[in-house]
């Protein structure tokens, strides 16, 4: 372990109205990593998820992003990109106004970088279309857009793939893999695709009723220790 993962949680729980939902998760990030949570439906994972972009807060245990401590006052992760289930974006506007829009909250890039990362993601910046009009793929890869478009150190994405036909698919994984590779950006995300998870991901960890187990080091390795 380095002495400055990405993400550090500690003996995290979340219990909602007497239903422990997350039970003592441990989790590293390194930098570099692509780490996958799998695990069935309900089982934990989007709210591990939102815990760790500050948008709930812990009943109990600590979360540190890049060092800073996430879920105590309001606090939300620095430098990140995030995706958490289906995402929301003004109806009324166009992807590119939306995109804008969000931009101008950080101040870190302009019309060029957004426009670029719209062609990235396979939306086209010319299309005036309202958002209320556009397909569940074409929102997810708005979605998508927003979480890279400001070149973020870390990306925390719940199923990335959702609602993506199948050239989008691989079009995302090539992309990830490329942001990961060249870039060097952290990746963390969730999928129930076990090929975005077996080509993608350098670290892959199961969520089974709020408990979070390491599979490479668990139950999946290939070696059984001696
Ligand atoms: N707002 C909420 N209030 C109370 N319980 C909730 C709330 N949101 C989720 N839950 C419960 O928390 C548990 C974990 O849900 P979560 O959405 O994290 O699952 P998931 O692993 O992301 O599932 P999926 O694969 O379907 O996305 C479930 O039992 C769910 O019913
Ligand atoms: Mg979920």
């Amino acid at each position: 372990m380095s002495e400055n993962p990405v993400i550090r949680v500690e003996k995290l729980n979340k219990t909602i109205r007497g239903h422990h939902i997350l039970k003592d998760i441990d989790l590293i990030v390194e930098p570099g990593e692509v780490c996958g949570v799998v695990g069935q439906n309900g089982s934990g994972k989007s709210m591990l998820f939102k815990a760790l972009c500050g948008l709930i807060l812990p009943s109990a245990g600590d979360i540190w992003v890049f060092g800073k401590s996430i879920g105590k006052s309001g606090a939300f992760p620095e430098d990140t990109g995030t995706l958490i289930e289906s995402p929301g974006f003004l109806p009324q506007y166009s992807g590119l106004k939306n995109l804008k829009l969000l931009a101008s909250l950080q101040r870190k890039i302009g019309e060029a970088e957004i426009r670029k990362a719209l062609e990235r993601v396979g939306l086209d910046p010319e299309d005036r279309r309202p958002v209320r009009k556009y397909s569940m793929g074409m929102r997810q890869k708005l979605g998508i857009a927003q979480a890279f478009m400001e070149r973020p150190r870390l990306m925390i994405l719940d199923e990335p793939m959702n609602n993506l036909d199948a050239g989008s698919v691989e079009d995302m994984r090539g992309m990830l893999a490329a942001l990961n590779r060249e870039e060097g950006v952290t990746i963390l995300l969730s999928s129930h695709n076990d090929l975005d998870i077996k080509t993608l991901c350098t670290r892959i960890h199961s969520m089974k009723a709020g408990v979070l187990s390491d599979l490479q080091g668990g139950e999946e390795a290939d070696h059984a220790p001696v």
